[in-house]
């Protein structure tokens, strides 16, 4: 049998508690290359506003160099109150760049609530039961790209324009990514959409339902208004297996999905321009928490890592093609916590709670603890 290739994993901590949560995830990393001889080659960059500091230049052209050239890019977060203070500069652009120009289209964002965080969420433990759902977010299109944009002045008056645009290869594209995806899972899929009033949504939800018909129809399809999907997400989210949705729609429904998990520090993403099932996958992605940079507690190393530790998990399964891994490291992250040990942002009161470097230490001890009798990583 042949070694599989080697890849190429980037880091790029960011700001805020970014680099905070990924030098543990970083540990992580190092550990499944050195425990599981996961064939991993790391770099690292700085990125944002850590590196307008050191390069005057928040994404130097050597930084995309390396982006271009990763299988898989480990992201901590983006955003601070700093980016106000330098002119010209706009907070959200390395990482939209890095979304469009890689075509990282395809955003997976799973929620589960796991059982030992019920009682810190402020759902119902009866309302999270059985929740274990994705999002699928379409991300490179939508109004976050569409022409035209900006802020016009006609007649006088300032106003701001956006535009919501997709094609159907565009709708297509994403929607099997999702159908593929349920395929794996419970086969079902609720595609969210706002085709009352939209003219975008009715072609979305023609093409979705056209697809379904003609190329998966073992896969349940249901449709929701985006509306109506929010409070469901609230109301009874255990009822939905795979929710696809385009971009603007995804970003809202996924941060309300967060209080499913109990906190959103425990929430991975992955994005990716394609998913393969079986073969080497031969796709680039970029794996980041979907928490953001928390500027109020950064650098006070109390930030939760878990967000950032399972999204290296996904990057196991969607990168490297180790469902074993990925399991040992989810199954790991979740015994760390039912054994107790928590950060401020998932501790009941009165609880005692880790730094961000000792919720690393308490998931790389359990990793020793359960690798022994784990399944050998399957070779892709
Ligand atoms: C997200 C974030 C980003 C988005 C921001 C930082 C541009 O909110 O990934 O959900 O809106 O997509
Ligand atoms: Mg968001």
């Amino acid at each position: 049998m042949t070694a599989a290739p080697r890849k190429r994993v980037l880091i790029l901590p960011g700001d805020g508690i970014g680099p905070e949560i990924l030098a543990q995830t970083r540990r992580v990393v190092d550990w499944f290359v050195a425990r599981r001889a996961l064939p991993a080659d790391l770099y690292e960059e700085p990125f944002g506003i850590p590196a307008y500091r050191a390069h005057g230049s928040f994404l130097r052209d050597e930084t995309w160099d390396e982006i271009e050239a990763a299988d898989a890019i480990l992201f901590g977060a983006i955003g601070s109150p700093e980016y106000d203070t330098i002119p010209g500069a706009a907070e959200g652009a390395g990482l939209m760049r890095m979304r469009t120009e890689l075509g990282l289209f395809i955003n997976l964002r799973p929620v589960r609530a796991a059982a030992p965080l019920h009682a810190v969420s402020p759902l119902k433990a009866e309302v999270l039961r059985q929740t274990d759902l994705v999002i699928v977010r379409e991300l490179t299109g939508g109004i976050y790209t569409g022409k035209p944009r900006g802020i016009e002045t006609v007649d006088g008056v300032r106003r701001g324009v956006n535009t919501m645009i997709y094609s159907e290869p565009e709708i297509e594209r994403i929607t099997r990514a999702a159908f593929d995806l349920a395929r794996t899972r419970r086969k079902r899929v609720c595609s969210v959409d706002k085709s009352n009033v939209l003219e975008v949504s009715r072609l979305w939800r023609e093409v979705v339902q056209r697809l379904r018909d003609t190329a998966y129809s073992d896969v349940e399809l249901t449709h929701l208004f985006v509306d109506n999907a929010a409070m469901q997400l609230v109301r009874a989210p255990a009822q939905f297996d795979v929710l696809l949705t385009e971009n603007l729609f995804g970003d809202i429904l996924s941060d309300i999905g967060a209080a499913a998990a109990g906190s959103i520090g425990m929430l991975p993403s992955a994005s990716m321009t394609g998913m393969d099932a079986d073969g080497p996958a031969r796709h680039r992605a970029l794996y980041e928490p979907i928490h953001g940079s928390a500027p109020d507690i950064a650098g006070k190393g109390i930030a939760n890592p878990c967000g950032a530790i399972l999204s290296f998990a996904m990057c196991l399964r969607h990168s490297f093609l180790r469902p074993d891994d990925a399991a040992l490291l989810e199954a790991a992250t979740i015994a760390t916590i039912e054994n107790g040990a928590r950060t401020a942002d998932i501790a009941r009161p009165g609880q005692p709670t880790l730094s961000t470097a000792e919720m690393g230490s308490a998931i790389l001890r359990e990793l020793d603890a359960m690798a022994d009798g784990w399944p050998a990583a399957a070779r892709a």
